[in-house]
C-alpha cells in the first residue's frame, strides 16, 4: 500500500545507475534533481524516529503537523494523493513506516567547529527564531519546528538549502487550507552564512549531522537558478 498510488519509494528511495530501487536503502531518502526527499524510516537521527505514528498520518492527511509541512514535490503528493485518502489508509502507512528501522549502522559524527557553532547561531537568534523558535520549537502547523525536522537532518541538505535561499510555500489542503510560506534568504545572506546557519540547526537541541560547506550551498544555488520548480 506504500507502494500504491502516491509511490513514496519513487521520490524517498535511492535509485540505482540503472534507474531501479536500492533496496538495501528503502525509502532512506534520495535525491530528486534540486530537492532532497528525506529519509522516511523510523531512523532515530534522520527518520522519522521522534514523530509519533499520528505525526506522520496528519503530515499526509493535511500536509502539517506539529514539526514540519509539505511543499515542493512532496506538496503535490499531499495534493493529489495522501490528503484525499481515507483515514485508515494514512494511518496504515504511518504504523508501516514507524516499523521500519532504517539504517542501523551510520558512521559517529565529529562535532561541529565552534566558530562556525557560534556564527550561525547569532544569525538564527537574528534572522530565523520568530518563527521557528529559539529552541527549534516553531508553531504547529504554522512554522515547522526544526529540532524534530526530517529535512533538516537529512543526509542530503538540498532542500533544505534551497528552501533558505529561495524560501517556500507549503501546501494548502481541504483540512488546512492556509499554506504558510517560508521567505527567502538568498539575497541577504552569502553561502558561508547560509551553511552556518545550517550547520547551527542541524546540530542543536539534541540533533546531529554532518556541517554544510559552503562549496554545497553553491552549488544549490546555481543548480536551482536554473529551474523554475
Ligand atoms: C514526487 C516525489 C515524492 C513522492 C511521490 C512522495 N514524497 Fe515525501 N517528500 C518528497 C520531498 C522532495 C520531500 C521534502 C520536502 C518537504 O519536506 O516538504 C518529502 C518529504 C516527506 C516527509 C517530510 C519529512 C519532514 O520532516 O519534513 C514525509 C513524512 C514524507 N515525505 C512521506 C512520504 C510518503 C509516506 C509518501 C508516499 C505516500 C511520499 N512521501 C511520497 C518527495 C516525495
Ligand atoms: C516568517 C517566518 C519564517 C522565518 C523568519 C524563517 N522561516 Fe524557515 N520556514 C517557515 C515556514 C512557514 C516553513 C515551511 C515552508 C514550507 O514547507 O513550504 C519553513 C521551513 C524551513 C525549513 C524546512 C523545514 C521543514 O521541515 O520543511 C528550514 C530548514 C528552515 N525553514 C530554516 C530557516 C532558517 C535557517 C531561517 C533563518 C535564516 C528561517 N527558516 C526563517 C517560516 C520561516
Amino acid at each position: 500500500m506504500v507502494d500504491g498510488p502516491a509511490h513514496c519509494g519513487a521520490c524517498h528511495t535511492p535509485k540505482t545507475l540503472l534507474g531501479g530501487d536500492r533496496t538495501d536503502q528503502y525509502l532512506q531518502g534520495a535525491n530528486l534533481q534540486g530537492w532532497s526527499a528525506p529519509d522516511i524510516t523510523n531512523n532515530r537521527r534522520t527518520g522519522l524516529g521522534s514523530w509519533t505514528a499520528d505525526d506522520v498520518a496528519l503530515y499526509l492527511k493535511t500536509g502539517h503537523n506539529r514539526a514540519t509541512a509539505a511543499t515542493g514535490p512532496m506538496a503535490e503528493a499531499v495534493e493529489l494523493s495522501t490528503s484525499r485518502m481515507k483515514d485508515e489508509d494514512t494511518k496504515a502507512i504511518a504504523t508501516y513506516l514507524k516499523s521500519l528501522p532504517g539504517n542501523r549502522d551510520e558512521a559517529r559524527l565529529a562535532p561541529v567547529d565552534a566558530n562556525v557553532m557560534a556564527a550561525g547561531g547569532a544569525i538564527y537568534r537574528d534572522q530565523c527564531s520568530a518563527c521557528h523558535g529559539i529552541e527549534g520549537k516553531g508553531v504547529p502547523h504554522l512554522f515547522p519546528a526544526l529540532a524534530e525536522s526530517t529535512m533538516v537532518h537529512s543526509n542530503d541538505p538540498t532542500t533544505a538549502i534551497r528552501m533558505v535561499l529561495r524560501g517556500a510555500r507549503s501546501v494548502g489542503t481541504k483540512a488546512e487550507p492556509t499554506a504558510p510560506g517560508m521567505p527567502s534568504y538568498g539575497w541577504q545572506l552569502d553561502d558561508r552564512q547560509v551553511a552556518a546557519v545550517l550547520s547551527f540547526v542541524r546540530n542543536s537541541w539534541g540533533g546531529a549531522a554532518a556541517p554544510i560547506d559552503a562549496a554545497e550551498v553553491t552549488r544549490v544555488r546555481s543548480d536551482t537558478a536554473l529551474r523554475n520548480d
